[in-house]
């Protein structure tokens, strides 16, 4: 059986902090799916969905068990639906940690079949988060090292 691992995020746009764990996670199993998702609680997106996994799409190019898709529901049903044995979130700081804590359990009582499995960070790139990318966009300041190359013309085409 593949072993098929989901990783949800809003990627409004996606940083190289979240390529890295893209490339960790995808060596950990047959097939990682990078799931653009809704998180109801960001309000201010700046990227369409069709768009966040456009991007996500051309960065990861050279994976071939990589695969993006976009869902607009619970997590927990898509991973069933795809049969999933596991959803990977990473990890940047201590205070990150309540939220997907608290969001690990929940979809653990939603569907108790999987496991949501942490990623830490690189500590690299631990200061890197998708707001700071938008903030600095905004103020046509230099996204180089904070987003994957191939992408950097897009964000800033759409801040001009
Ligand atoms: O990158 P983010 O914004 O921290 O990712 C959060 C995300 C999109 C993974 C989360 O909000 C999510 O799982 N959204 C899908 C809807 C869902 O299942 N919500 C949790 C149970 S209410």
């Amino acid at each position: 059986m593949k072993r098929i691992a989901v990783y949800p995020g809003s990627f409004d746009p996606v940083t190289v902090g979240h390529l890295d764990v893209i490339r960790r996670a995808s060596k950990l199993f047959d097939e990682l799916i990078v799931l653009v998702s809704k998180n109801i609680m960001k309000s201010n997106e700046s990227f369409t969905p069709q768009e966040r996994v456009s991007m996500i799409t051309r960065v990861t190019t050279d994976l071939p068990n990589v695969r993006v898709d976009l869902s607009g529901g619970l997590l927990v049903d898509y991973v069933r639906d795809v049969h999933a044995i596991a959803i990977v979130k990473g990890l940047r700081a201590v205070s990150d940690f309540e939220y997907e804590f608290q969001m690990a359990l929940l979809n653990k009582a939603l569907n108790p079949e999987y496991e949501t499995m942490f990623m830490m960070t690189n500590t690299k790139y631990s200061y890197i988060s998708s707001s700071m990318v938008k903030e600095l966009a905004g103020f046509h300041g230099d996204l180089t090292g904070l987003v994957p190359c191939e992408i950097i013309e897009t964000i800033e085409e759409k801040y001009k």
